[in-house]
């Protein structure tokens, strides 16, 4: 009997891992034209003449973006390609005047990092109007025919957080603290954490006692609203799931007032030298790096590609509400402790003198 099990374990595994090898294959080999390519594009292109990428960006407020910025820019001059890039402090207008402005300019392409999902599919329009392709950069635009979409796993950055979250406190009252609700990426690492949860609020081992969204990502939103929910609770809270660094720090300054900063775990996103800096120091237990400089290269790299027209290779496609978008997502990684040599300072996100202060 045991033989014919075994048998059957090692079937099942050679079939898994046929599959596996043949998805593999099938998103390799994945590619796409996206949208149209103008007849300008190409008069430019015989012209020799350099290609334009027009970036708009949401903000500049959390410290991952004044990295995207830079790192985005030099991965585009890297092509031979010049780069026009406004940032809208988390103004909608402003973020559409921008892009008005980019497409009045003459861009060949533009790549939106949007401040709110489903008021960006105004620019797609405009974009489409003048024969300019779109990419959504990190956060996809909702109900719009976007051309592409560049970002990380963003379900599974939830998922991350919450399984480290989970294996530290498997049972107990548990306070969610979101992002942006206007970011449609916020709504993703929800349902990734949800995923996880899940199970475990079924069995009544985990209960979820406080769930707030962070208007526009702030650490002072996060912060009220972890005093809302301590004062609610009677501060009996064992766990937070915070969706990035920004909030998580809100959150760790209402825990101090009341004597539980680092009493009880609390996740975060974004390997901010703040957040690495309090995983070192002990009041924040996890971090979701995402490499930026892979999602720069490969965003600019794209982005030109659109530009001449040129067939793109994609891994995903993401439902947006109107249409499955041809899409790229790479993979987050969740750093402790006990990988943060081995990451964020092997890749020389943050240096080991910046991180341990000394
Ligand atoms: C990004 C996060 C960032 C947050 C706030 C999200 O869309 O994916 O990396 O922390 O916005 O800016």
């Amino acid at each position: 009997m045991k033989r014919v099990i075994f048998k059957f374990a090692v079937i099942i595994s050679i079939l898994s891992l046929v599959f596996a090898v043949s998805a593999c294959e099938s998103e390799k080999e994945q590619a796409v034209a996206p949208g149209h390519s103008t007849s300008s594009q190409k008069v430019k292109q015989a012209d020799g003449e350099k290609i334009k990428v027009g970036f708009t960006m949401d903000t500049l407020v959390e410290e991952r973006w004044l990295r995207d910025r830079e790192l985005f820019r030099d991965a585009v001059r890297a092509l031979g390609a010049d780069v026009e890039i406004l940032a809208a402090n988390g103004d909608d207008v402003l973020q559409i005047a921008h892009a008005e402005s980019l497409i009045s300019q003459g861009v060949d392409v533009l790549v939106v990092v949007p401040h709110n999902a489903e008021a960006t599919a105004t620019i797609v329009k405009k974009a489409h109007m003048a024969g300019i392709k779109v990419m959504a950069y990190d956060r996809l635009v909702k109900n719009a025919d976007i051309d592409m979409y560049v970002s990380f796993d963003n379900e599974q950055v939830g998922e991350l957080q919450a399984e480290a979250i989970t294996q530290l406190v498997p049972k107990g009252r548990y306070v969610y603290i979101g992002g942006a609700i206007t970011d449609n990426n916020a709504h993703l690492f929800k349902k990734g954490v949800f995923n996880v949860l899940q199970p475990y609020i079924d069995s009544g081992d985990i209960t979820v006692v406080f769930d707030q969204w962070t208007k526009d990502w702030t650490p002072a939103n996060a912060k009220e609203n972890m005093r809302a929910a301590l004062k609610a609770n009677n501060n009996q809270i064992d766990a937070v799931i915070c969706a990035n660094d920004a909030t998580a720090g809100g959150v760790i300054e209402a825990l101090a007032e009341q004597g539980m900063a680092g009493k009880i775990p609390v996740s975060g996103q974004d390997a901010e030298l703040a957040g690495v800096q309090r995983i070192v120091e002990g009041t924040q237990t996890m971090t979701v790096y995402k490499p930026l400089k892979e999602l720069t290269q490969t965003a600019a790299k794209i982005a030109v590609q659109m530009a001449k027209g040129e067939t793109v290779a994609i891994n995903r496609k993401v439902n947006n509400g109107k249409i499955e978008v041809p899409s790229v997502l790479l993979p987050p990684i969740a750093v402790d402790r006990s990988n943060m040599d081995e990451t964020i300072i092997a890749d020389g996100f943050h240096s080991r003198e910046d991180v341990y202060k000394k």
